[in-house]
């Protein structure tokens, strides 16, 4: 039994009613009341978290920056001035504190992707925070409660398809190893100072719906097929329409094709790769040329070790695998899903030789695909079997052509909170109403994919194909007011987002 899990006993009995803090406006309703950030329930589960007694302090600085994605220098906005920006490394149980300055022109704040952290470190605006002005600074501070692959990104607008994305991973205090080295690849889709920027696209899409890129020129997925419903219609396992934002480029960790990220290792080692997808509006297929690969994890939480050639990561998913290094100088390919864009890469050299040429699309990429049926949670990733105390749906559609993309029949801005109370088993039952896929995230809680077709994996960013049904469980002990949301950036801001609300 874990920490919190002891901690339920104390039950909704412990659950006080939290004041907000200046600056936060929270949508209440007179027969509501809702466990605010400030709360002290947060407080006491936080204080009830269990402690390394370390703490790690870190500045993150927001800011423009000119960064060289190697052979093309483009002017964005980065933390400390490089892409992807610094990784921070913790241990479970390690108090993290990072001073967040903002240099930018405009509001921002962290967001700690996957998470289960205190809700009023979580980074939302106006949710959980009030975003952090130009010219000035915040600092986080929360226990890191679970080992994992996680990372970080603002959470305000259309940021997070700027440059400002990191690596955080919480190092296992009980890993079982069983590899020699790790290494940590991001991969992104890349537009700004290139192709249009973020802001522009956005408007693109809020004037023209889903036909603005073709409208805007800006050559790439959308063909301007079948009137402005667009998108080259490739059949992927994620559908026909699986992006709409063509980017010029796609990296791994911050560096094109050309001049690429170089993995040396030697013969037999076995490398623990921690896959993150950062990107706006791209899935990614990865593979390593020459290689099998076993999965370990997903989106921090150990699965049973299955043997793979390839697999697809939606926006904010992460896997962990490990490779057996082969002989030779192999190319590492994250290619865009469904869309014609360049792919993404990384070379992997044990031995010398000339690197695999811009393009290189392994054999592996076409090889055993994984899906999330075929992943079973480790013993101790497993959700432990509790009666469901409350039914919740999100049904996900389109409106307007794409300038609006909704939850439940509303924007962000007319949403009608999910309430939750605490010490529950919540079933969430997300059903796409609209033909593309969404990545759907939920902040403060890693759920388990139930139903029918859910074996229990444990992830905190889970894709709902079109017209797809995914149910999820997931234990509601960590109070405060959490975004479920999809993290498509483009959907998320165009209305796709709502709160589950722990009331009393
Ligand atoms: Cu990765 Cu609401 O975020
Ligand atoms: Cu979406």
């Amino acid at each position: 039994m874990s920490r919190r899990q002891v901690f339920q006993v104390g039950g909704v009995a412990a659950v006080a009613v939290g004041g907000s803090c200046a600056g936060i406006r929270l949508l209440d309703q007179p027969s509501r009341t809702l466990v605010g950030p400030g709360s002290a329930a947060v407080a006491r589960v936080e204080a009830a978290r269990s402690t390394s007694g370390r703490v790690v302090r870190r500045t993150l600085t927001a800011a423009p920056a000119d960064v060289d994605l190697g052979g093309r220098v483009v002017s964005t906005w980065a933390y400390d001035g490089s892409v992807p920006g610094p990784e921070i490394r913790v241990g479970a149980g390690d108090l993290l504190q990072v001073r967040l300055v903002n240099q930018l022109p405009e509001p921002t704040t962290v967001h700690w992707h996957g998470l289960a952290l205190r809700n009023d470190m979580d980074g939302v605006p106006d949710l959980t925070m009030p975003a952090v002005a130009p010219e000035e600074a915040f600092d986080y501070s929360f226990v890191v409660p679970d080992p994992g692959t996680y990372w970080l990104h603002p959470h305000a607008g259309i940021q997070l398809d700027y440059g400002m994305q990191a690596a955080l991973v919480v190092e296992d205090p009980d890993e079982p190893g069983g590899y020699d080295d790790e290494v940590v690849l991001i991969l992104d889709d890349w537009t700004d100072g290139w192709g249009q920027p973020p802001t522009k696209i956005l408007a693109g899409f809020a004037r023209d719906g889903m036909g603005s890129m073709a409208g805007m020129g800006s050559m790439g997925s959308m063909g301007g097929m079948d009137g402005g419903m667009g998108g080259v219609s490739s059949d992927t396992p994620l559908g026909t329409d699986t992006g709409d934002v063509a980017y010029p480029a796609h990296l791994i960790n911050g560096r094109l094709p050309l001049d690429p990220v170089t993995i040396t290792s030697a013969p037999g080692r076995r490398i623990r790769f921690r896959l993150i997808n950062a990107s706006g509006d791209t899935a990614y297929r990865f593979a390593v040329g020459g290689h099998r690969m076993t999965v370990t994890h997903t989106d921090g939480y150990g699965v049973e070790p299955l043997e793979i050639d390839t697999l697809i990561l939606g926006m904010g998913e992460r896997y962990d695998v490990v490779v057996e290094v082969g002989d030779g100088v192999f190319p590492v390919v994250a290619a865009p899903e469904g869309k014609p864009d360049p792919a993404a890469m990384a070379v992997l050299r044990s031995t010398s030789g000339a690197a695999p040429t811009p393009g290189a699309r392994p054999a592996e990429l076409t090889g055993r695909l994984l899906s999330y049926g075929d992943l079973v949670p480790t013993a101790r990733a497993t959700l432990t079997a509790q009666d469901v105390d409350r039914e919740l749906e999100l049904t996900l559609g389109m409106a307007d052509g794409g300038r609006r993309w909704l939850i439940n029949g509303a924007t962000f801005a007319d949403r009608q909170p999910l309430d939750i109370s605490y010490g529950e088993r919540v079933r969430i039952t997300m059903s796409n109403r609209s033909m593309m896929f969404h990545p759907m995230h939920v902040h403060g809680h890693t759920f388990a994919l139930a139903g029918d077709t859910g074996t229990g994996i444990r992830k905190d960013t889970v894709n709902v194909l079109p017209m797809q049904t995914v149910t999820v469980e997931l234990q509601a002990d960590n109070p405060g007011q959490w975004m479920a949301h999809c993290h498509n950036a483009y959907h998320a801001e165009l209305g796709m987002m709502t709160v589950l609300s722990y009331t009393l």
